[in-house]
């Protein structure tokens, strides 16, 4: 496995690749791996014949007292991983410098309403440093498909409205969300809980499920839906940031569902801030 530290050294093995004709499957990620990417990765290989991972903790998309200086970080652990499942390359930026050089200053402001709402009005800022990065490693590796984490369902609709306004010819694939045995999403971030907070934490997908079971059994009211997730959730967590039912394709609120929707919360555990969503219809 190649691992490389700065972009010249993915510029040559890119070169190199594109000869042999072969296809490249990237997936974005700022490390910590856990199953969810392993199984991002694993699609990857289904999708294309060489698969790249980025590696980089991307201070563009925290905000102000956000976790960017304690988010978790295991090189060494994150290799090991990529080295099993088969990863063609590896690329960990040696320092935010190499991907932000002194100086920097264009960015991807994705003005799109999908970007607005939902994490785009909580954390100011944040879709903008996620599409900026996200752009670069495209023009880096120049792959024919990229995969995301569904756990994400905003910037993974972010990343794709970005691809079509900017006609990026590439193909964007979501990746369904991975889940502890008891429900609770993988996140890296959820190595911040204690654990009392990691059972606490299992409240957003039993509530989200309760949720997908008024839906099963017929309820389609957006206040109905909401209800039944927020008994579930509210009285476990610090506090829900939103707890939200949109539309599937726009993000934005239904009363109603008739067309697919998406039922999505972010919530505080102690301090930790997790995400999770229910796709329904
Ligand atoms: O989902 C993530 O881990 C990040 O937002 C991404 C896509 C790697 C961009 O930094």
């Amino acid at each position: 496995m190649i691992l490389a530290r700065r972009k010249e050294e993915v510029r040559a093995q890119v070169g190199a690749l594109r000869k042999s004709g072969e296809r490249l499957a990237l997936v974005p990620t700022m490390g910590f791996l856990h199953e969810g990417h392993l199984s991002l990765i694993r699609r990857g290989r289904e999708l294309a014949d060489r698969v790249a991972v980025s590696i980089f903790v991307n201070p563009a998309q925290f905000g102000a007292g956000e976790d960017l200086d304690r988010y978790p970080r295991d090189l060494e652990g994150d290799l090991e991983k990529c080295r099993q499942e088969g990863v063609w390359m590896v690329y960990a930026p040696s320092d935010p410098s190499e991907v932000y050089p002194p100086g920097y200053g264009t960015w991807v402001d994705v003005e799109s309403p999908l970007a607005q709402g939902l994490c785009g009005e909580s954390r100011p800022g944040h879709f903008r440093g996620v599409a900026t990065v996200v752009l670069k490693l495209f023009h880096l590796f120049e792959p024919e498909v990229a995969v995301f984490g569904k756990k994400d369902y905003q910037q993974l609709a972010v990343v794709r409205k970005m691809a079509e306004d900017l006609d990026l010819r590439l193909r964007i694939e979501g990746g369904e969300t991975v889940r502890e045995p008891d429900g609770l999403a993988l996140s890296s971030r959820n190595a911040y809980l204690s654990a009392e907070e990691r059972i606490r934490a299992t409240s957003l997908f039993r509530g989200l499920s309760r949720a997908g079971e008024r839906f099963a059994a017929g309820e389609r009211q957006a206040t109905a839906l909401l209800e039944a997730a927020r008994e579930i959730i509210a009285p476990s967590v610090d506090r829900i940031d939103y707890l939200e039912l949109v539309d599937a394709r726009s993000l934005t609120p239904v009363e109603e569902v008739r067309e697919k929707a998406c039922l999505l919360v972010a919530a505080f555990v102690g301090k930790t801030r997790l995400i999770d969503n229910l796709e329904l219809g």
